[in-house]
């Protein structure tokens, strides 16, 4: 029985991952938070004290974590060795080193093959909401239905400064330009608009316009 993919790709704070879980809610699907797990195995290179600034260390690393996903829209998450670290992999340390290991290739190639692998057990329950920066161009290159989420550096930088504490809507806009650069402009798997996304400006949207704007092309593509 095949099942549906929806890729859902865009910068950080377009408003990817609550869009994403709410069209996964609405439609039965599984949701899967790629970014999570670029985050997830971050953390676990800064508790084996991996040097980030060096790419071969983080290619020649020893051991390999397991990562495991929850890929239900309502309790999403993930656990790395069986730890629960969905608070860590939030915070700062995380977010500022995860745009380097997630641009060394063999470090994506790793991650791409296991985001494949649950794209493939979810088909047949129904499929599954996917959301990242390489879904529509590398990992689901044949899902029918392509979102690129945007929205401005302004809205973006708000958004996520009222979830997080402690921070300010300058820095976060400074943090998010600095993680946009870096995901842009890596050679491997660059954060990209598939040829055949729907661009999406999330900026004057609330989130509700957003779910149903999804689901009308899910009606229309797939
Ligand atoms: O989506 P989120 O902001 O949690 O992603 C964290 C980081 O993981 C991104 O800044 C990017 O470096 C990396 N990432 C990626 N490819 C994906 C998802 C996330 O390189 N598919």
């Amino acid at each position: 029985m095949s099942g549906l993919v929806v890729a859902m790709d865009g910068p950080s704070g377009s408003g990817k991952s609550s869009a994403s879980r709410g069209v996964a809610r609405a439609l039965g699907l599984r949701y899967l938070d790629t970014g999570a797990m670029y985050r997830a195995i971050t953390w676990w290179m800064l508790q084996q004290e991996v040097d980030l600034t060096d790419p071969e260390a983080i290619t020649g690393r020893s051991g390999e974590p397991t990562l495991i996903m929850n890929t239900d829209p309502d309790t999403p998450g993930v656990s790395v060795d069986g730890v629960d670290v969905n608070g860590p992999i939030r915070g700062p340390e995380v977010t500022g080193a995860v745009s380097a290991v997630s641009a060394v290739p063999e470090v994506r190639r790793r991650l791409v093959a296991l985001q494949q692998e649950i794209i493939a057990e979810s088909l047949p329950g129904g499929g599954i909401v996917v959301e990242g920066r390489d879904i529509g161009t590398v990992v689901a290159p044949d899902a029918p239905v392509k979102v690129y989420l945007t929205a401005d550096a302004e809205a973006r930088a708000r958004r996520r400064t009222a979830e997080l504490t402690g921070t300010t809507v300058e820095t976060q806009k400074a943090e998010m330009a600095r993680r946009d650069t870096l995901d842009s402009t890596r050679k491997a798997d660059p954060l990209a608009m598939a040829a055949d996304a729907i661009e999406l400006d999330t900026t004057p949207l609330t989130l509700d316009d957003v779910i149903a704007e999804v689901l009308r092309l899910v009606k229309e593509r797939a």
